[in-house]
């Protein structure tokens, strides 16, 4: 089939080359035509395991392409998605005048059947709303063009999209009519998933209520950590007991510094916002974001208990990107921890395998490390804040030698406590009361 895919963002460009791989014919939309240019030419401006691979193999294979010249591709092709972003406006809402804009676009160009699909995260009543401004563009022209406003959600991880596009747990598709549920079983047709039909409204919520269910189980397991501090128990111990119960699962109970990236917390602030603005209040949701606010905060704590005033120690942060398996610090815990350190005289060293230069954007004043052992010469404390494999790894013995003071504040409960106490290091986890 033919398809359009508007936006290259994170999001645009997994569905490009995963809609590729699927042994569609795609093209890549983007506004800024540099951009365009270099997908085309298979440069990802993004880290993405095993992506780039993919997007070189399929505009090889001359299934995949990338335009600026969105209307020419519009007008050839039968399924148009929209992946634009959807960021978060001040009162924390989703600010969507990229899908509106986009909209407009499609009403202006389409001349034939054209199923619009939408893959951005937004609110509900949003594909609604798209289906005036395209209804209305076309009237503006005097055209009579049948098309259908679809909600297909993403459900794409980071440092996983690949996997999670090609292998889902599940296809959401919000349609109306018979002949878009058509369109898009044909789409779909070779992706091994139950598909889940739905209205378009119920899909637009699905994706929320998922996200923020998953963010409400990472901040139960973090507020809990904090009583079994207090308590004399281990949340480790306790999220394996509570998850062995099938309808917990052990998913998503990992206690840590709180979380992070580019949709959490912006997708939990645009449903409270939605809530708000519906006259209802949703205060678990409410909770989940604040207990997340004042995670790090929390983690902070401990650190000035064992090591006291923070002025002239010598610390080092690893780990800055939001989880590991990318290059993303949006909303990273890290830079709150960075931030706070360095505001009460710290002396910060940090190393990070893929999120360095990012961070030494927004934070100049910390010495970025060309290695892990490096960034802990010396140091009179450690803290792990992302678990990336690598850091894990790192010959601790041998890291112990090097420090001035062999204390870790592990931010992820990831390292082994006994191996770490075995090796001299002073070991403390996130929500280990004993
Ligand atoms: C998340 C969802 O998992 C995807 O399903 C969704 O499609 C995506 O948002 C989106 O809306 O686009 P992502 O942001 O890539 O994906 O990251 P996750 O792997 O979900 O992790 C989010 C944050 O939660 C990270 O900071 C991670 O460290 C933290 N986390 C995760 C915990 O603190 N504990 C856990 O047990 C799990």
């Amino acid at each position: 089939m033919k398809v359009c895919v508007i936006g290259t963002g994170y999001v645009g460009a997994t569905t490009s080359v995963t809609l590729a791989a699927l042994g569609h014919d795609v093209v890549g939309v983007d506004a800024d035509p540099r951009k365009a240019e270099l997908l085309g030419r298979g440069t990802l401006p993004f880290f993405e395991s095993g992506l780039e691979d993919l997007l070189r193999e399929m505009i090889a294979a001359g299934r995949l392409r990338f335009t600026g010249n969105g209307s020419q591709a519009i007008r050839d092709c039968e399924v148009v998605f929209t992946a634009v972003g959807t960021p978060s406006a001040p009162d924390g809402s989703a600010d969507l005048t990229a899908v509106w804009e986009v909209a407009r676009q499609i009403g202006r160009t389409i001349t034939d059947y054209t199923v619009v699909v939408n893959k951005s995260t937004v609110p509900v009543g949003t594909g609604e709303r798209v289906e005036e401004i395209v209804l209305q563009e076309l009237q503006g022209r005097g055209a009579d063009v049948p098309f259908d406003v679809v909600s297909n959600p993403e459900f794409l991880r980071e440092g996983k999209a690949l996997e999670d596009a090609l292998h889902p747990d599940r296809v959401v598709i919000g349609a109306a009519s018979q002949r878009a549920r058509e369109v898009m079983a044909r789409l779909y047709a070779d992706v091994v998933a139950p598909v889940l039909w739905t209205t378009v409204r119920d899909a637009e919520m699905i994706k929320y209520a998922s996200n923020a269910f998953l963010a409400t189980k990472i901040s139960f397991v973090n507020e809990l950590a904090r009583l079994c501090e207090r308590t004399g128990a281990d949340i480790a111990q306790v999220a394996r007991g509570m998850g062995m119960d099938g309808r917990i699962g052990q998913a998503f109970l990992q206690a840590g510094v709180g979380y992070g990236g580019s949709c959490f917390p912006k997708d939990v602030d645009a449903l409270l916002h939605l809530a708000r603005v519906n006259g209802e209040r949703l205060g678990l949701l409410e909770s989940v974001a604040e207990v997340n606010r004042t995670q790090t905060g929390w983690y902070l704590e401990k650190v000035r208990r064992v090591l006291g005033d923070l002025a002239g120690k010598r610390v080092a942060v690893l780990g800055l990107t939001f989880k590991p398996g990318t290059d993303d610090i949006r909303e990273a815990p890290a830079l709150r921890i960075l931030a706070a350190l360095l505001d009460e005289g710290a002396q910060v060293c940090a190393y990070d395998p893929q999120g360095m230069a990012a961070v030494r954007k927004l934070v100049p004043s910390v010495v970025y490390a060309s290695d892990a052992y490096a960034a802990m010469e010396r140091a009179e404390a450690v803290l792990l804040v992302t678990e990336w494999q690598e850091l894990v790894e790192l010959d601790w013995q041998r890291a112990f030698g090097q420090v001035k003071e062999g204390i870790v504040f592990d931010g992820r409960n990831a390292l082994d406590a006994d191996k770490m106490t075995a090796a001299g290091w002073r070991y403390y986890g996130v929500g280990k009361g004993r």
